[in-house]
């Protein structure tokens, strides 16, 4: 898509197609109104014939107004002007960019960022704008027959908001197009299935987006450099698997400063799970392909980052395995030894997702991380709690889990703190080992964060539990990109 930014009056803009908000169902923005004058107040006559439709994001579409250049006008009801806040100006966008493609139409016009939306400011509007574009753009062919067709819209302009420069406007459409980037390279990973995507796939997947930025480094490590290193438990996973488990290291170099602290990224990149010998039951568990949302979540985050070219150092670390049964799988009473020195009695082979992540957590170590932070699709327990509005959060440092609540509340893509207290720890406590790795049926997503945190005493660490946010089931069933959003916004706040 192409983006610009302009500041032309509305009435002479030659696009296909005006894009005009409407508040409190009667109501136009300023520039609506300068619209309006320039053509005998047809948008406003049309307004009171009550036609458009009551509820945020119904449009009506108005074609041929005498006095606007524009071929087209689409109404686009934002709702009641006192609500109007980051959620809903979203909403109106979403129904809009569905709209948009049953129009014939190469180019739109969006007159939108004159709203006043709650706290917002025009870089806020803009950028979101794009990204609302740009998700309606996407869609999965990768494995049908018939390939998506490419839209028809070629060209968006976006009227310049009051009290941001030109260039400030352009660095938003930037950053929009980024997040975007990022958001959409995770939701192709997370789409692909689990004969495609592959520990391996996801391996070379990382080494080309190395070759695309030169900020990016990638390594990849075998099993066997693996069992060298120890990582017992993170082996454990992938042992009734054909495919071979890997561990994927992306650092991305932004900081001028020799020697400047990175921020990690861990995550979780099960590429399917099957629980293991603890097999899961049959229904819905197609959606275990989901399972390495967390590592594409990091991935399309390290995107997202290099095209920022943010002026930090990030390092990204995948631990990826196939979780199956077989004659060589982990079975439960199994007692294996993590990196760390300690050993893990595994009571149910379904939570292995923190069993690849203490190793990773550990091997995070040597990069004398900044940060940490880790994101998984953990736990049933998070999906049972917030369904998929929010990810949980757990964190051993409040400092960072504020800052990070905040960058969910920002980029609309949340994230809900839970207590990782230590009244929870004993339910970890083993008869064999040093630790079990569930806690029973109780507190889930908690005692999995416990477990995490066994393995994180040496850095500020964060635990994003995304099992309920990272994809739609149903009839939208799909990866959702999330939380690339949050993350891409706290990456942008760091400096060197
Ligand atoms: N990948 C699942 C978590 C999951 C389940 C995500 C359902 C989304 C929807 C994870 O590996 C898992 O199986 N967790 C178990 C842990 C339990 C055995 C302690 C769970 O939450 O049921
Ligand atoms: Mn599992
Ligand atoms: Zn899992």
């Amino acid at each position: 898509m192409k983006y610009s930014i302009s500041s032309a009056a509305p009435a002479n803009l030659s696009s296909d197609c005006l894009v005009v908000p409407v508040l409190d169902r009667d109501t136009l923005t300023a520039s609506g109104k300068v619209l309006d004058q320039a053509c005998q107040r047809s948008l406003s006559k049309v307004l009171r014939s009550g036609d458009l439709g009551e509820s945020v994001g119904a449009t009506l579409l108005l074609r041929d107004i005498d006095g606007i250049k524009a071929k087209r006008v689409l109404l686009l009801n934002c709702g009641e002007a006192q609500k109007l806040d980051g959620k809903n100006y979203r909403k109106a966008l979403k129904s809009l960019v569905k709209e948009l493609p049953t129009l014939s139409i190469a180019s739109a016009h969006f007159l939108l960022t004159d709203l006043e939306v709650g706290e917002r400011d025009g870089k806020w509007l803009v950028s979101q704008t794009v990204e609302q574009i740009e998700d309606g753009l996407y869609s999965y062919d990768h494995t049908k027959s018939k390939k998506a067709h490419k839209p028809g819209l070629k060209r968006v302009g976006i009227s310049l908001p009051d009290g941001i420069s030109r260039a400030t406007a352009n660095d938003a459409v930037r950053l929009g197009e980024a997040i975007s980037a990022g958001i959409n390279t995770a939701r192709e990973l997370g789409n692909l299935p689990g004969n495609i995507c592959t520990p391996t796939y996801l391996a070379e997947q990382c080494r080309k987006l190395a070759t695309s930025y030169t900020g990016i480094k990638t390594q990849v490590l075998s099993e066997k450099q693996m069992q060298r290193l120890g990582m017992g438990s993170l082996l454990s996973v992938s042992a009734g698997s054909a495919e071979e488990a890997k561990l994927i290291i992306m650092q991305y170099r932004g900081s001028g400063k020799a020697n400047s602290k990175p921020h990690v990224l861990v995550g979780k990149g099960v590429t399917f799970d099957t629980g293991g010998i603890s097999l899961k039951p049959g229904a819905a568990m197609d959606e275990m392909k989901f399972d390495m949302c967390g590592a594409a979540s990091v991935v399309g985050t390290m995107h997202s980052v290099a095209r920022l070219k943010l002026p930090i150092n990030v390092v990204a670390i995948i631990p990826s395995a196939e979780n199956m049964p077989g004659s060589r799988a982990t079975k439960p009473g199994d007692v294996v030894t993590s990196m760390s020195g300690k050993t893990i009695e595994i009571l149910n082979t379904d939570a292995e997702g923190r069993l690849i992540l203490c190793d990773a957590l550990t091997y995070a170590e040597r990069f004398k991380p900044r940060s940490v932070i880790d994101i998984a699709t953990l736990t049933g327990s998070a999906v049972a709690t917030f369904g998929n509005v929010v990810s949980a959060l757990l964190a051993n440092d409040q400092e960072l889990a504020e800052e990070l609540l905040d960058c969910g509340q920002q980029s609309l893509d949340p994230a809900w703190q839970l207590p990782l207290w230590d009244e929870y720890q004993p339910l970890l406590d083993s008869n064999f080992a040093d630790i079990a790795n569930i806690g029973g049926p109780r507190a889930g997503a908690i005692t999995a964060a416990c477990f995490l945190s066994r393995f994180t005493r040496k850095f500020k660490w964060a635990h994003l539990d995304i099992a309920g946010s990272a994809w739609n089931s149903g009839k939208e069933k799909g990866a959702t990109g999330r939380p690339v959003g949050l993350l891409v916004n706290y990456l942008s706040r760091q400096r060197a």
